[in-house]
């Protein structure tokens, strides 16, 4: 069965990226009733701390040595959360900006899943290259400031080319990024760009 997965990152009831994710979410159902939506919520997922064995992984797989066991055990954890993330046919990310750039949580999730033979590679005449195949990936991102008409109060933002980055760095080119925000300040530029955003990711979520 084709399946989107949704990483959901905000751990706010009243979460403006998750009230987006929602409107998208409905979009799409109605255009693909039969596809399945696979939810990952990072602040009630368990994630792996990046420590220990499981770093110590990371440095033997670049160093081309062995496992032990203990590394063994904790890199299947991130295998299994690659392997999910590598079988969806499509890929939504509903974030907040946090501090200029992501939540720790999601940060985390990058930290267990980008790892070499994994989600990229290595080659000593071509750099690094990705493993994972590309696929339509929307990210919604909500931010107390508003940065598509520069009214950021000189705040930036650091998420957007993050998030394209590590996202290209293991395969994922086809983004396209949705802002919400302002979602602070007055309500009248709060409401606005609710309706914007809400809007776009409706006509967006029937071609997706
Ligand atoms: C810890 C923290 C840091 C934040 N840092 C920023 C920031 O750097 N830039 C910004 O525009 N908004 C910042 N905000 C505001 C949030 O981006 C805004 O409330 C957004 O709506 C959060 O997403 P959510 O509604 O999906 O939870 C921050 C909020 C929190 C809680």
């Amino acid at each position: 069965m084709a399946k989107l997965l949704h990483l959901s990152c905000s751990p706010r009831a009243d979460s403006e990226s998750s009230a987006g994710a929602r409107v998208f979410l409905d979009g799409f159902r109605q255009a693909r009733p039969d596809w399945d939506i696979d939810v990952v919520d990072l602040w009630r997922e368990r994630l792996p701390e990046f420590a220990g064995p499981i770093v110590e992984a990371k440095y033997a797989r670049m160093k081309a040595q062995p496992f032990n066991d203990a590394q063994r055990d904790s890199f299947a954890e991130a295998e299994r959360m690659a392997l999910r993330f590598s079988l969806a046919d499509r890929v939504l990310i509903s974030t907040p900006m946090w501090n200029f750039s992501i939540p720790y949580k999601l940060k985390q999730w990058f930290d267990v899943i980008v790892q070499p033979g994994l989600t990229f590679r290595f080659d000593p005449s071509l750099g690094y290259l990705p493993l994972l195949k590309d696929r339509p990936t929307t990210v919604i991102l909500a931010s107390g400031s508003d940065f598509a008409t520069g009214m950021n109060r000189g705040r930036i933002d650091m998420a957007t080319p993050y998030l394209r980055e590590i996202l290209r760095f293991i395969g994922i080119s086809n983004v396209r990024f949705v802002p919400i925000g302002p979602t602070t300040g007055p309500q009248q530029p709060i409401e606005a760009a609710r309706e914007r955003a809400h809007q776009h990711l409706a006509a967006m979520a029937a071609n997706f």
